[in-house]
């Protein structure tokens, strides 16, 4: 793709970040919808509630390490319709779940019918004590799209409402410097990137709120060594990957460069692992209840065999398993283990 001036208006062409800005948000926005994401796409919240008993014991070990506080935080950021906090309050034991105070961040507004309990916030609050968990929050921060032209220079690339590109300006400042550093491209024309900057500094604005406990962003993601060549930007719609088209049909979402999230908090003793290891260490397995049972309990054998599928569906690798968690602890030890 060459650098083109001609053609269209001016105002037409906006860089990636802009353009998903208002159509993942904007009043029109795919996120204001009211079927929400569940409506398109499945997360690992959608796919099981064993994810929110999961993280549910997460929060239990948070507690432990802080000394059972007389108030104990869940905030659940980007919660879409509230579908993780609510199956973490179901699944917390009555004694901690006495303590907590539950919490939901989101741009949507508060859902109908949502348990009372649920504070339901557009910005995530001061001073947590506990657990701040981000799932597929990250991906959704939009992001500038870069690719190399046929000069071997890296430029933005803009797009129109239609879903149409052409290069614009060399990248150029911080959004360079991220570059060089994060994700550092070859001569090669039609090698394209995501600059992950607005992301890191999300998730530092975010890790910054815990005064003491456990930040956690889970994500798509890659890290430095093993990005893909030509970028991940991609689009969803009623359930099937689409063409991305910044017109609020459909949801935007590139993979995170998680690695720059870690750094950017600017906190020791944060830690990269799969989805399907913090899973494990979480008491999520797989394995298939044995045959035995299915004679002495059928009713049970079932329950626990579609239980064993819903454990290897958030474990698969190649699939959900593959996710990254980054956890990152703010004054208490590493209660994943490792
Ligand atoms: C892919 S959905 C994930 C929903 C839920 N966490 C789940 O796993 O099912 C992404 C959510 O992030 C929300 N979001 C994006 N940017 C946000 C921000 N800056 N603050 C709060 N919510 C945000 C969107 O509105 C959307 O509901």
């Amino acid at each position: 793709m060459e650098p083109v001036t001609a053609g269209a208006a001016e105002g037409d062409w906006r860089g990636w970040r802009a353009a998903a800005e208002a159509a993942l948000y904007g009043p029109d926005g795919f996120y204001r919808r009211p079927e929400g994401p569940a409506g398109h796409f499945r997360t690992s919240v959608h796919a099981s509630p064993l994810f929110a008993a999961a993280v549910a014991r997460l929060l239990c070990r948070v507690d432990e390490a802080l000394g059972r506080p007389a108030v104990l935080d869940f905030v659940d950021m980007a919660a879409g319709r509230g579908e993780l906090v609510t199956g973490v309050l179901a699944a917390l034991p009555a004694d901690v779940a006495a303590r907590a105070r539950a919490r939901a961040v989101d741009l949507a507004g508060r859902p109908a019918g949502l348990d009372h309990r649920i504070e339901w916030r557009t910005e995530p609050p001061e001073r947590i004590t506990g657990l701040l968990f981000a799932n597929e929050w990250l991906d959704n921060v939009p992001v500038e799209v870069v690719e190399v032209d046929s000069a071997g220079v890296p430029r933005l690339v803009l797009v129109r409402a239609d879903g149409t590109e052409r290069l614009g300006e060399p990248v150029s400042g911080a959004e360079a410097e991220w570059l060089a550093r994060w994700w550092p491209l070859g001569a090669r024309e039609g090698l394209r990137a995501e600059i992950g900057l607005p992301r890191d500094r999300a998730w530092a604005a975010a890790a910054g709120t815990l005064a003491r406990g456990l930040a956690v962003a889970v994500d798509y993601a890659h890290t430095a060594g093993a990005r893909p060549p030509f970028g991940t930007l991609t689009a969803f719609r009623e359930g099937r990957e689409t063409t991305p088209v910044p017109d609020g049909s459909c949801d935007l979402t590139a993979h995170v460069a998680l690695d720059a999230c870690a750094t950017a908090c600017a906190l020791p003793g944060a830690r990269l692992l799969p989805q399907r290891e913090a899973l494990r260490a979480l008491g999520l397995s797989g394995a298939r209840p044995p045959l035995a049972l299915a004679s002495t309990d059928p009713a049970g054998y079932v329950r626990a065999l579609a239980s064993a599928g819903e454990a290897a569906e958030l474990t698969a690798p190649g699939g959900l398993g593959d996710f990254g968690w980054l956890v990152q602890p703010v004054g208490i030890a590493d209660v994943l283990g490792g």
